[in-house]
């Protein structure tokens, strides 16, 4: 039987609350297959050991990981420490170098949940966010000079190459391809931004030729947020770039209800490097150690994962899963208005992918 090992990373926060019940979920899900097995081997990086040891992972920790099939990931956040040195010590720094350089973000309305915009009640938002995960706005490229001095200078330079381009387009183009609807739109803001943004805009026009059956259209992203609200069932998929798709990602999250439902996946396409999968909410501190964190942005991130490993019906089963638990209203955690806790919410699901009547 294959046994699929899977490296979980935790992180800071409710990223420990939420991973936990991700790697029981998971568990449940094999033994329910009886096709595949999982080995876990947990990371406990972050926050916590940055205050040890100076660093958010070990000098090696990317060796550690690297021949590991996926990686679950919780979040990197500490109130402690500055958030570009927990950003840039962990999650980039596996993202980057595992060259991870397409993260997907599924957007859907779950039974039983509830859109803030009011003609929305399930079928008419159903989208899917591809960001561009390796350059752009967070290539890292810059500097600051004559720091606190009235001359101080500093530069954040968005940096795109034809090569990370086209790759992202495609990838774009193929997934809409593979969705029912076939219609990408290709988001950008190359009216103000006039170098990189229109070569987007050309390689989209390059690459669309390769995908005849593929029906596109392109908009910038500030009309991009209007459309999303006022005309969101004109969407499927959407590619953007690193900083824009993150800014568009957290609207369509809470345009599905919650960002405590909406999942990621960091992908290596080629499969040169494991890939990442984790909820998009972040560490939450607010409500840490609470035991109220909405653990289905994790259990949706291990959908994508599952899928990926190529278990197509597990994957199904777990969605499925889900599903039957947020049309329950018994099984909402705060953030949906509910009382429910991250066990409730963990023992409903489990249950529910043994079959049992939730
Ligand atoms: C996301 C998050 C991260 C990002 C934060 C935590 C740095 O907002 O995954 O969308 O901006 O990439
Ligand atoms: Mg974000």
């Amino acid at each position: 039987m294959k046994t699929y090992r899977i490296a979980a990373i935790p992180g800071d926060g409710i990223g420990t609350e939420v991973v936990d019940a991700g790697v029981e979920v998971l568990a449940a899900v094999a033994k329910r297959d009886g096709g595949f097995a999982v080995a876990v081997d947990r990371f406990d990086w972050g926050g916590a050991y940055y205050k040890k040891h100076g660093r958010m992972m070990p000098e090696n920790g990317r060796d550690l990981i690297r021949r590991h099939d996926a990686i679950l990931f919780g979040s990197a956040g500490h109130p402690d420490i500055p958030d570009h040195v927990t950003l840039w010590g962990l999650r980039l720094a596996i993202c980057q170098p595992f060259d991870q350089y397409a993260n997907v973000r599924p957007t859907r309305v779950l039974p039983g949940i509830t859109s803030p915009l009011r003609h929305v009640n399930g079928g008419e938002l159903d989208w899917v966010i591809v960001r561009e995960n390796s350059e752009g706005e967070y290539a890292g490229v810059g500097g600051r000079v004559h720091q606190g001095s009235p001359l101080e200078a500093a530069t954040d330079v968005a940096m795109f190459t034809r090569a990370g381009v086209e790759r992202i387009m495609r990838f774009a183009f193929g997934l809409a391809r593979s969705r029912p609807r076939k219609l990408l739109t290709v988001v950008t803001k190359s009216n103000a931004q006039r170098h990189a943004m229109v070569m987007w805009d050309e390689i989209a026009v390059q690459v669309a030729a390769e995908f005849p059956d593929v029906e596109w259209d392109k908009m910038l992203v500030d009309a991009m947020t209007m459309r999303m609200v006022i005309r969101p069932q004109t969407i499927d998929t959407v590619v953007a770039t690193n900083l824009h798709a993150d800014i568009l990602s957290d609207l369509a999250a809470a345009l599905a209800g919650s960002l405590g439902i909406a999942p990621t996946a960091n992908l290596n396409p080629e499969r040169a490097f494991p890939s990442m999968f984790e909820p998009i909410h972040g560490s939450a501190f607010d409500i840490m150690g609470k035991g109220i964190a909405n653990p289905i942005g994790t259990f949706w991130s291990t959908v994508m994962m599952l899928e990926h490993l190529g278990e197509p019906a597990a994957a199904g089963r777990l969605m499925q899963a889900i599903e039957k638990v947020t049309a329950d209203p018994r099984f909402h955690t705060p953030d949906l208005g509910g009382a429910a806790r991250t066990t409730d919410v963990t023992v409903a699901v489990i249950d529910a992918v043994h079959g049992a009547n939730v």
